[in-house]
């Protein structure tokens, strides 16, 4: 278990004036990832950054770019994060209408492709594509903000879908409000891949903070 844990900062909590900086950073401090929270003000309450952004910090970190979509109509800008340098993208079940073809475009720009679900949609709805998919991003927030608190229901839902996902491939993602307290939790659950914001900033050392998380995962 403990090899098999990524530990993915949340780049939203970090200093944005300072991307760059903060990607070196993260990447020394043993980081495995980095999350990118995609908001358009229409699927989510809140606005974030796009592509230029993502094609700046591409330029500075040769870490795997994990772009989470909370964004309606993602498929109309699938092309654009593959060039923008995403390596992962993952698109809400609730926003793709036609989540089968999204999943197989995602994987044809060579791109890995996640479905990413609320905490209010039931997970039969990811039946259809449970071979389709890489990863399942279970959101334990509302997604929109950092910060929020983490919801306990995410956890018999990353057992249930654990169960779903049966003998197949597609990995596990939680993200929102994950920090040292619930990290065991999450990964004794069967979360593998850790999106972490605000659990990880609040350390001033990220080396310390990455350390912490990765020991408190393995449980
Ligand atoms: C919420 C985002 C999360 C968030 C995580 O909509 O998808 O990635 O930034 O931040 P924390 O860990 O602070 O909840
Ligand atoms: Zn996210």
């Amino acid at each position: 278990m403990k090899n098999t844990i990524q530990i993915a900062p949340s780049l939203l909590a970090s200093d944005l004036a300072r991307l760059a900086d903060e990607a070196k950073a993260l990447e020394v401090a043993g980081a495995d990832l980095l999350h990118l929270d995609i908001m358009d003000g229409h699927f989510v309450p809140n606005i974030t950054f796009g592509f230029p952004v993502i094609e700046a910090l591409r330029r500075h970190t040769s870490l795997t770019l994990d772009a989470h979509l909370m964004i309606e109509d993602a498929d109309r800008y699938l092309e654009d994060f593959a060039k923008a340098g995403c390596d992962w993208l993952s698109v809400h079940v609730e926003a793709c209408p036609h989540l089968n073809r999204t999943l197989a475009r995602i994987r044809e720009l060579g791109m890995k492709a996640g479905v990413a679900i609320n905490p209010g949609t039931s997970l039969a709805s990811l039946d259809a594509v449970i071979d389709d998919a890489d990863y399942f991003l279970i959101m334990s927030v509302n997604p929109g903000f950092g910060g929020q608190k983490f919801l306990p229901s995410a956890l018999p839902r990353l057992r249930d879908l654990k169960k779903r996902i049966g003998t197949g491939k597609a990995r596990l993602q939680i993200d929102g409000g994950i920090k040292k307290e619930n990290i065991g939790e999450a990964v004794k659950a069967g979360a593998e891949i850790l999106v972490i914001g605000t659990g990880l900033f609040s350390f001033k050392d990220y080396k310390e903070g990455v350390t912490t998380l990765r020991q408190a995962a393995a449980v």
